[in-house]
Formats: structure tokens, C-alpha cells, sequence
């Protein structure tokens, strides 16, 4: 039995503070093409803005796994059995969560671990209300890195681990491999983990949710820098750097850049970082699948599939992980 009020004293909060974002800016500038970090979009502007991108008519990925959820919420219950804790990476506003906890028997926790305070906070509010009966366990952190998750005062059959949104896409093939046997070692010998993943298709339908005609898209990715300007004062011009988002065939993946527009100069927490004119940083990537790279991929990390569940026109799949 969980209150808002006792969802929000139960927050762990471990929010990266400026030391960290800096030094991870920094690292990330100091390669070569330049990268910064995609987890660093999701300050409140960037959160609500990623909120609006799910909602554009281009970006097929939500309204797909949410109606693919919903069909097949019930299954999806059977298999995973009564009694979990469920824990998810990344849970943003948490509206994929409220369905599956809505169709799981008995569900005994939920820890959404999220690196937006704001996000956590307004989505807590709203779980703890619709569904009294489970214990909100909220952590605000970092997911890529260790966390301690905090125990449920009922015990729990074992914990499934809720990663949606392809989310796991974001990362590069190592660190998704990383995460996934850290994955491994958290859900623990009897548990599993649902998946959402982007299945590739035609690349110009890839490109179109990326490139959003009403530009949303371009202000989230711009809206890094603002943050960046505001949090470890850097002096990035807004004006001078363009959104970018190409499909690559041959990687299976959605390359995001902010481009260079003229010859600059940035400065960054006491560093100059020169840019040339049509410079790219890297600011994320967002891979696709098929079902054979999904199964290998899994595979390198000691997990299998064991279910999972397709959407077709766009193609999206949800899958069940556990221990090989
Ligand atoms: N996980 C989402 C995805 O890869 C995140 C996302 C959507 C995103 N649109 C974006 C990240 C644009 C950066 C830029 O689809």
C-alpha cells in the first residue's frame, strides 16, 4: 500500500550532480567525431519534450509497443507469473508501466529508475494514485550505472526488469552488451526482463520520426545545449548548430548530430573546443534490429529470448529475457 506521499519519501535519489555531467561532457568532446552523452537530454524541458516527440504523427515507435502492450498485456501476465517487483530503466512519464502493472496479478513493487527528477517525481504522483495497492520504490539515478535497488516490504516471486522504448538501441554495441549482463546480474538466477525494440524497415520511414515535421525533434536534441549552457556553463550558441538524423543501412541505426554551422569556438567549464564548419557531435544513436541480431546480441551477454511478441506495419517486438 503505497501513498504519494509515501511513494515520494521513499525516493532514492543519486541525480548525477555537475561534477559528473562535466567530466562525462568533457570525455565525450574530447573524442574523435566529437559524442556528448544522449542520457544528458532528459532535464525537465527535455523530458516534456520527449514526451511531445512520442506524440508526433512520424515518431511510430510509442503509439506501436503501447498498442502492442495492450493486446497482449494479458499473455504477457501469464507468463511472467503473480508477485513482481518490477523495475524499469529509463521510465520517463511512465504511461507503457501503468498498462503492464494494470494487467500483472498481484504485482507487490515498482522501482522506475529514472535520471529526470522531474519526470520521477509527476509520474509517481500519478502511479501511486491509480494503483494504491503497489509499493512505489522511486529512484532517480544514472541506470548505466550500479544501483542498490531498494527491497519491498512484501516479498516479491522475483523481479522483472521492464527496459521499453528500444531505449536499449541508444547505446553502442559494447555498452549495450555491458548493460545487458549488468541486466543479467540484477534481475538474479529466476528473473527476466521485457524488452521493447525497434525492428528495422524502410529506412524512409526511420528517418521521417526522427526528422518530425513540426521540428520537435530538433528542439529536444538543440535543447541539450541549452541545458549544458545552464548546468556546467558552457557558452554553446544555439544558432550556430543544426539537427541532424541519418539512417545508416549498413549499421542499422539512426545517427544523431548537432552539426556545426560556421567555424566556432565553444568554451566548456574553462576548456576551448573549436569546431570547423560542418562538424558533427554525435548525440545518439538509436540502432534497429532484426530478430537474428536481437537473438546474438542477447546472446553475448548470457541472456536468451524465451517469448516475444510482434508488431508488423511498423514492425516492433517485445521480448521476454532470461538467464541462458
Ligand atoms: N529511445 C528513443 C529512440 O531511440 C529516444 C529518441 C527518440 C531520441 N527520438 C529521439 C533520441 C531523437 C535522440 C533524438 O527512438
Amino acid at each position: 500500500m503505497s501513498t504519494v506521499s509515501d511513494a515520494l519519501e521513499a525516493l532514492t535519489d543519486l541525480q548525477p550532480d555537475r561534477a559528473r555531467v562535466t567530466a562525462d561532457i568533457l570525455y565525450g568532446l574530447s573524442q574523435r567525431p566529437r559524442q556528448l552523452p544522449s542520457k544528458y537530454f532528459y532535464d525537465a524541458r527535455g523530458s516534456a519534450l520527449f514526451e511531445q516527440i512520442t506524440r508526433q504523427p512520424e515518431y511510430y515507435p510509442t503509439r506501436t509497443e503501447l498498442q502492442l502492450l495492450e493486446q497482449c498485456a494479458a499473455e504477457i501476465a501469464d507468463v511472467v507469473g503473480p508477485r513482481l517487483h518490477v523495475v524499469e530503466l529509463g521510465s520517463g512519464s511512465g504511461r507503457k508501466t501503468e498498462r503492464l502493472l494494470h494487467a500483472l496479478a498481484d504485482p507487490v513493487a515498482y522501482t522506475p529508475i529514472e535520471i529526470s527528477r522531474a519526470a520521477l517525481l509527476a509520474s509517481i504522483a500519478r502511479l501511486a494514485q491509480a494503483l494504491p495497492a503497489i509499493e512505489m520504490l522511486p529512484v532517480c539515478a544514472d541506470f548505466t550505472q550500479p544501483v542498490d535497488l531498494p527491497a519491498p516490504q512484501r516479498p516479491a516471486a522475483r523481479r522483472l526488469l521492464f527496459f521499453p522504448g528500444s531505449t536499449l538501441g541508444n547505446f553502442a554495441e559494447a555498452d549495450a552488451v555491458a548493460l545487458l549482463q549488468a541486466m543479467r546480474q540484477t534481475m538474479g538466477a529466476d528473473g527476466m526482463a521485457l524488452i521493447g525494440i525497434d525492428l528495422h524497415k524502410d529506412p524512409a520511414l526511420i528517418e521521417a520520426a526522427y526528422n518530425d515535421a513540426a521540428g520537435v525533434t530538433a528542439a529536444f536534441t538543440l535543447n541539450l545545449l541549452a541545458r549544458l549552457n545552464r548546468e556546467i556553463g558552457s557558452d554553446f550558441d544555439l544558432d550556430a548548430f543544426q539537427h541532424r538524423a541519418r539512417y545508416s543501412v549498413p549499421r542499422l541505426r539512426i545517427e544523431t548530430e548537432l552539426v556545426s554551422t560556421r567555424p566556432q569556438r565553444v568554451h566548456v567549464a574553462g576548456r576551448q573546443v573549436d569546431f570547423t564548419e560542418g562538424e558533427a557531435m554525435i548525440v545518439e544513436y538509436s540502432h534497429k534490429y532484426t530478430e537474428a541480431s536481437f537473438a546474438a546480441l542477447v546472446a553475448s551477454a548470457g541472456l536468451r529470448v524465451t517469448a516475444q511478441w510482434h508488431a508488423s506495419a511498423p514492425a516492433f517486438a517485445l521480448c521476454l529475457l532470461q538467464p541462458a
